[in-house]
């Protein structure tokens, strides 16, 4: 187990209670009632959307509007289209995965078709983009679509090259870069756009949100095999049971080349006792501490440049979620 490991949970954290009403105002338009949708669909959307999501992108984005003294208004609207666009990409992704659990629920995949899943959550993304025009803001709407392309992009460059070989290093930061840095940046460029910051700065608060991205997703992928399906409210060890080799295993088959259940688990051949195995001595290495200092520098990285804010109590919100990106259910 790792050191030093704090269990922090978003419902403690103080951002929830500074910055309540705009949440709140996000959840309005998250649950706005929609018509021409099938009952049982658009309520197990619902469902999803209220079954307890951290709504970290929401709170990034909207923190990081008032850090750059922009106005909260145009953030509201914005802050809803990334947690629905968010939502979009679950639904997607756990249908790719053939997830039945996502927040402690089953999946919309898991209660429907795949092409009514499909549907659903093109539905979800219409709404993102939808959402994203009421900013009436052209250059954040761009960037919006920009990062739904990379995302996109992301996971079919993993699914074209990336399945049975094993990553490098730097694929694997792209790799995560898509899937969720490229959104944690959005939130936090979205501050700097709105208060008209110049491209130098803006660019500065992207690399701020990549590298919480990271550093969020490095955990992600060590809470995958570390942690407990309760817990986690999603499976247990799923990335190595879809062939996906992470930081911390990276790390694993440099320290101990010669496993062969590696070229297993890529070729797809492994049998449970062998995840089962795998995961046991992945707990007995060093491969989740190891994973956590990368995480914990990218953190180190990234509180420098929200340093550079003045200290409010916005900025004082942003670093809790910096460290709760780290710090986060083992
Ligand atoms: C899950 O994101 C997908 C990843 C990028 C790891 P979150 O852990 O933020 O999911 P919710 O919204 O809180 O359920
Ligand atoms: C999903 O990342 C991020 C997306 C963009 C869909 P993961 O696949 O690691 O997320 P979980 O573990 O299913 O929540
Ligand atoms: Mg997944
Ligand atoms: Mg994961």
């Amino acid at each position: 187990m790792m050191s030093g490991a704090v269990n922090m949970k978003t419902s403690e954290l103080q951002y929830r209670s500074l910055i309540r009403d705009e949440l709140q105002e996000v959840q309005a338009y998250l649950l706005h009632p929609v018509p021409n949708m099938p009952p049982p669909l658009s309520e197990a959307i619902k469902e999803l959307i209220n079954s307890g999501g951290k709504r970290l992108r929401p709170a990034l984005t909207i923190l990081s509007t008032y850090i750059c003294g922009a106005d909260v208004v145009q953030a509201i609207p914005l802050a809803a289209a990334i947690e629905m666009l968010h939502t979009a990409t679950l639904i997607h992704d756990d249908l790719i995965d053939n997830a039945r659990v996502r927040r402690g629920a089953k999946t919309l995949n898991a209660c429907w078709s795949p092409s009514t899943t499909v549907l659903a959550g093109d539905v979800v993304f219409a709404w993102a983009a939808k959402l994203a025009a009421q900013t009436q803001n052209l250059y954040l709407m761009k960037r919006f679509s920009e990062t739904l392309e990379v995302i996109c992009y992301g996971e079919l460059n993993q699914m074209f090259y990336g399945l049975g070989v094993l990553p490098t290093v730097t694929t694997y930061y792209e790799r995560i870069y898509a899937k969720t840095g490229s959104l944690f940046a959005l939130t936090t460029e979205a501050g700097g756009i709105l208060a008209r910051y110049s491209e130098a700065q803006v660019q500065q608060l992207h690399r701020f949100g990549m590298l919480l991205g990271r550093a969020f997703q490095i955990v992600d992928d060590i809470l995958d095999f570390m942690s407990d399906e309760d817990t986690l409210g999603k499976p247990v060890g799923s990335d190595l049971r879809h062939g996906l080799i992470t930081l911390p295993v990276l790390h694993y088959v440099q320290t101990f080349p010669g496993d062969t259940r590696i070229s297993q688990v890529l070729q797809r051949t492994a049998t449970e006792e062998t995840y089962q195995s795998l995961i046991e001595d992945l707990h007995h290495s060093d491969a989740a501490e190891w994973a956590m200092t990368q995480a914990q520098e990218d953190v180190r990285q990234a509180l420098e440049i929200l340093y550079g804010y003045p200290p409010t109590p916005y900025r004082h919100a942003m670093e809790e979620i910096a460290h709760f990106s780290i710090q986060r259910g083992y």
